[in-house]
């Protein structure tokens, strides 16, 4: 049988998920049918899932080995690069659709199967590393904010835990729609990369200068009081995410005083992608990226992840 070089979930570990990891050979794809296609991975990028992945959530012992990443942009069998939007339909699946390396094998790998409907032409003016990070992260960032969040009717926007990949993706795209953003950190240092990126950054659980209208929240039991308190009457609160803890409590009462919206979302359309690769290429908008990686040191970027200095996607280059 053809093998290719893979990183993928061998096993679970709760405790230490980078123990779960192992990089080494893998089968080639298969191809379900004839909508899809073989994509030979040119980048691509971690996210959070790819821990809870090793963790074992989302996926079933029986399901293992299986190949880790959600984010890729490759070369199509015709050669042209393309972008993978990375959302599968999935019969069985409650949800009616996974997410690559959930049902179908990930993108951590030298080629990838994809349906050809999920191939997005790579827009000049951006980097196959820079469109790498755009499909998971920053696609569910993109959705929190116009979808969800209606930012067209906000003027300022908290983004809580302004480390991660949708966060730091919130903070750069909401400073370019031309919003106030006020990012948390606890770190220092992380609260002045904030600064840089335009936003104001602020402790965590401190009181804000003014009441936002859009709160992105991915962090959870940690932020989540903060943000009831910080939004304005009628805002929106987007939940993507729960990295520190989906079960906060909640103050009931600020929610129906201050009638505010608690949303929850995940990733994005097809069309929400394809505005966000033409947003970026025209309003030269480039993801945070905090360190690029060759897909031969991909336990290291794993290791960079799971670490609380990361700053914005760790991107792989796999030409290396
Ligand atoms: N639903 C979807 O479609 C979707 C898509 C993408 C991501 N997600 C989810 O969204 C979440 C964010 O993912 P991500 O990859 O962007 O980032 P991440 O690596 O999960 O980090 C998010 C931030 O959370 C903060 N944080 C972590 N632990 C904390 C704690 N104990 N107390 C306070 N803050 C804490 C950190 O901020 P500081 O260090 O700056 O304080 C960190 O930078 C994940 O849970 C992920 O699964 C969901």
């Amino acid at each position: 049988m053809p093998i290719m070089r893979a990183a993928f979930a061998s096993r679970f570990d709760d405790a230490d998920p980078l123990a779960a990891l192992t990089v080494g050979e893998q089968p080639e794809p298969s191809l379900p049918d004839e909508g899809w296609v073989t994509l030979r991975v040119t980048a691509s990028s971690l996210n959070h899932h790819d821990l809870w992945s090793l963790r074992g959530v989302g996926l079933r012992a029986e399901q293992l080995p299986m190949i880790l990443g959600c984010d890729a942009v490759g070369i199509d069998p015709d050669g042209n690069e393309m972008v993978v939007y990375p959302v599968i339909a999935t019969p069985g699946d409650p949800r009616g659709v996974s997410i690559l390396s959930e049902h179908f094998p990930g993108t951590l790998a030298e080629r990838v199967a994809v349906p050809r409907s999920n191939l997005l032409p790579l827009p000049a003016g951006l980097t196959a590393l820079d469109a790498a990070c755009l499909p998971t992260a920053w696609l569910t960032a993109w959705r929190m904010l116009t979808t969800k969040g209606r930012i067209d009717e906000a003027e300022a926007v908290l983004v809580q835990g302004a480390g991660g990949g949708v966060a730091t993706a919130a903070i750069a795209l909401a400073t370019a729609m031309g919003k106030r953003v006020y990012a948390t950190s606890r770190d220092a240092a992380k609260r002045e990369r904030v600064a840089a990126l335009g936003a104001t950054a602020v402790e965590p659980g401190a009181r804000l200068p003014e009441r936002v209208d859009v709160v992105i929240e991915t962090v959870g039991a940690a932020t989540f009081d903060h943000s009831l308190k910080s939004a304005a009457v009628g805002a929106r609160i987007v939940v993507c995410g729960a990295t520190a803890g989906h079960e906060p409590k909640v103050n009931l009462r600020r929610i129906f005083a201050m009638q505010l919206e608690i949303l929850g979302t995940s990733m994005g359309t097809p069309a929400d992608l394809a505005d966000l690769l033409a947003f970026c290429a025209e309003r030269n908008v480039r993801p945070v990226v905090d360190s690029v990686v060759p897909f031969s040191r991909v336990a290291d970027a794993f290791a960079r992840l799971h670490s609380s200095e990361v700053f914005g996607k760790v991107v792989i280059d796999h030409t290396q």
